[in-house]
């Protein structure tokens, strides 16, 4: 097929897909669009070109929509005989409705987004067109697009060349695919490297980052910042109102950083800032340990590594530049971008080289990369990270990638089993994605990711799992309307403090000590028992929730211990894990002991912490188990005349824990705070859980179901809705508590569920 390397090829390519667009299952759009892409080929070339023979030929601008609206073929034919000759009166009417809002493209859009990784840059633009069929007949309906492609967006310095990706978005919407557009700012080109040596980043060991990979783009020098300002206005000037653009994901997967002297400097700046006077610094870092005083600020070095204030401080320094360097993109986006196009920026998870709460704050809509790796969807831990980036806006989010099958980086890349992408799918819309993506549609003939999985193989055709993908297309299509304008709603939190994490696995005093495990303790018992759950900072707004647990709250700021106790005296149930409110905001150990300023609220203090080279047994309330890898040994204290119980109490082990209590928990007016001293075993932590839920007298969202079985509620005005997820490889059967409508398949109502092994069923409550 042709080369389209004419001005006027985005009209040619546009008329000419008419044919297939006719075909396509949400075809009103298709008008709008083309009213759009003519209006922009106008703009630029000012007027129609006379050479395209595709107009001359066949213009069906609103031909399409007009057979729509009539719902009759016969009509459309006519209509298009007798349109086809009357190009000056076509053009004329484009302009007259070019200048109609285009907004109502966008409220056509499906609510619920199956989507891919698209690279139309390493493909001959004579393949576009069968890419996109194939992708449109998956029941894709959006790409990710432009993202590492700055040396085809950028040739040469200040050279821009655009057009292709205008051609690419216009060609995807004759498909019905809406576009998010990445900023390629993860692969800066390689004149830009060489002819600015200064915009490399340097690595922790001092060595330059090369050419070659990516992410060698220096985040906190400003040359390199200009530059990704720069390209990113220029997509933005482009693509900004284009209606089919429906948004925007910043850089890819930040992280990377700089070591070299000028980002050491900003580093002593921020410090400078944040502490106004090195006796400041030099107190709350307590630098007379080790002779670390500083009496200039040029002295202090950067972290990792040293000291647990300058730790937390260079955690927070990343961040902060972190931020800027985004923001930078950000603004040049909204200042030239309607504002229905949002901006996100992929992040992955648990990572934690940044404050996802920061970076997130500006942006409209969180989304990660959702990848299992070597072996299969561990589903507990993935629902549990979909939750946490739920909660990092506290609103539905996108993954924005996920594998096909299989990828190329784990120590084994197996492929997921047959069903399980589906499984996955699923289970994010269930925790509340609005999108779920594929990386990548189809792998690059050369370049590091050959042996990633894909839709497409190297031929162009589709791989095996190009059905079961498809599938997930038809199945969000058919629950988009039940989905539309729902979220998961949830009663409990649990705080999740990237503060607290820095600071122990800073110092973790046990290795084995994740405080992401430990979080994953407390999360897996209370989402399956209640089947929903948020995660969320500790400066979330709390009070609408019944129970807020913070599983190992280790960095305790005044301001939040204030608000916690405001919580509890509000009628709250506050449950503390093991850790907790042991450091104050600089990492420096707190003067009063766990945790800190809630010692009277709790009536109780931790006397001493050990960390576990054998299991504890513990017994009391909640049954008997063991307590592994911490245990705190707690004291009940009087406070306003009464002290907290004893709910569990160790038994023998080193002598100092035996029958000392494990767990503390005292009632506060309405309220109640309950501290756990220790990392308890799967038979104390499921206990304990049913214990809390029964105190708050809080209802699962479904009721009971068969292990293996996820439960996700989404609810919206006069909506609830319920995804299942068989997790397991055997049948299952839920019995309903009242009658719901199947939304996947016939719509009938059902009192029971029956889920083939890794089976889905999304049923309508309301
Ligand atoms: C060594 C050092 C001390 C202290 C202890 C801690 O003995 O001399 O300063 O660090 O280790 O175990
Ligand atoms: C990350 C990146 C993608 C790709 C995938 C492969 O998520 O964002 O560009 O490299 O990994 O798994």
């Amino acid at each position: 097929m042709r080369p389209q390397r004419t001005p006027n090829a985005q009209i040619c390519t546009i008329t000419h897909k008419n044919a297939q667009f006719a075909r396509s299952t949400s075809a009103g759009r298709g008008f709008l669009w083309r009213l759009h892409s003519y209006r922009r080929f106008r703009e630029r070339k000012g007027g129609v070109d006379a050479e395209c023979p595709a107009i001359s030929r066949r213009s069906s601008l609103g031909s399409d929509w007009l057979a729509r609206a009539a719902g009759r073929s016969a009509w459309r034919r006519t209509l298009e005989y007798l349109v086809m000759p009357h190009k000056q009166l076509i053009a004329g009417l484009a302009l007259l409705c070019a200048t109609l809002p285009l907004t109502s493209l966008a409220a056509e859009r499906p609510a619920i987004l199956l989507g891919a990784a698209w690279y139309p840059e390493q493909w001959p633009e004579s393949r576009w067109p069968e890419d996109l069929k194939l992708m449109e007949a998956a029941h894709i309906h959006v790409v990710r697009v432009g993202e590492f492609a700055w040396s085809r967006l950028e040739p040469h310095e200040g050279q821009f060349d655009l057009d292709w990706l205008d051609r690419a978005v216009a060609l995807a919407a004759q498909h019905g695919i809406w576009v998010v557009l990445g900023t390629p700012t993860a692969a800066p080109p390689a004149w830009l490297t060489q002819k600015y040596p200064d915009t490399l980043r340097t690595e922790q060991d001092g060595r330059k980052a090369k050419h070659g990979n990516r992410q060698q783009g220096s985040p906190t020098s400003a040359r390199y910042r200009e530059f990704c300002r720069r390209i990113a206005e220029q997509m933005a000037r482009r693509f900004g109102r284009n209606p089919n653009v429906i948004g925007w994901q910043i850089d890819n997967e930040y992280g990377a950083f700089s070591w070299d002297d000028e980002t050491h400097r900003q580093f002593q700046d921020w410090l400078r800032q944040k502490y106004g006077t090195l006796d400041a610094l030099n107190r709350h870092w307590t630098t007379e340990y080790w002779s670390q005083t500083y009496t200039d600020w040029s002295q202090i070095p950067m972290g990792p590594g040293g000291n647990p204030g300058l730790n937390l401080e260079f955690k927070r320094f990343v961040t902060a530049s972190l931020r800027d360097f985004q923001h930078i993109q950000v603004q040049a986006i909204r200042a030239a971008s309607d504002p229905r196009q949002f901006i996100t920026s992929n992040f992955m998870g648990w990572y934690d080289a940044f404050d996802h709460y920061v970076l997130t704050e500006e942006l409209d809509l969180a989304s990660w990369d959702d990848y299992v790796g070597s072996g299969h969807l561990d589903a507990v831990r993935n629902g549990m990270t979909h939750d946490l980036t739920r909660g990092f806006k506290r609103k539905n989010f996108w993954v924005m990638e996920t594998q096909p099958g299989s990828v190329n980086w784990a120590t084994v890349n197996n492929a997921l089993d047959r069903g399980e992408v589906r499984e996955m799918a699923w289970q994010a819309i269930g925790h509340g994605a609005d999108a779920v993506s594929y990386w990548q549609w189809r792998s690059a003939l050369n370049g590091q990711e050959e042996y990633h999985g894909t839709l497409v193989g190297a031929d162009g055709t589709p791989v095996p799992l190009y059905d079961e993908v498809a599938q997930i297309g038809r199945e969000f299509e058919q629950a988009g309307e039940a989905l539309a304008g729902t979220s998961p709603v949830a009663d409990v939190a649990i705080l999740h403090s990237y503060d607290s994490r820095w600071a122990i696995n800073g110092q973790r005093h046990n290795q084995n000590f994740d405080p992401v495990g430990l979080l994953l303790s407390y999360y897996k018992p209370i989402r399956e028992m209640l089947q929903q759950v948020d995660i969320v900072s500790p400066d979330a707004p709390l009070a609408a929730y019944r129970m807020v647990i913070a599983p190992g709250l280790n960095v305790l700021p005044d301001d939040v211990s204030q608000r916690l106790i405001e919580y509890v005296n509000a009628g709250g149930h506050l449950v503390l894990g093991p850790r907790s409110g042991m450091k104050d905001t600089y990492n420096a150990l707190q003067t009063a002991r766990q945790p800190g300023s809630l010692v009277p609220l709790l009536g109780g203090r931790v006397e001493q912490y050990y960390a576990l080279n054998e299991e504890v047994p513990v017994s009391g309330a909640w049954g008997s188990g063991t307590a592994r890898l911490w245990a705190e040994q707690l004291q009940a204290q009087s406070h306003d005349g009464d002290a907290a119980e004893v709910l569990l109490t160790y038994g023998e082990s080193n002598g100092w824990l035996d029958g000392q209590p494990a767990v503390l928990s005292r009632k506060v007016g309405k309220g109640r705070i309950t501290y756990i001293g220790a990392w308890l075993d799967d038979t104390l932590m499921p206990a304990a859980t049913q214990w809390m839920i029964r105190l708050g007298g809080l209802q699962p969202a479904l009721g009971p179901v068969p292990e293996g079985v996820e439960v996700s509620r989404r609810v919206g005005a006069g909506k609830e809705v319920f995804v299942l997820v068989n997790h397991t490889k055997t049948a299952q059967r839920v019995t309903l508590p009242r009658p719901m409508r199947r939304v996947l398949h016939d719509d009938a109502t059902v009192s029971a569920a029956d889920l083939p092994p890794r089976g889905v069923e999304v049923l309508r409550a309301k």
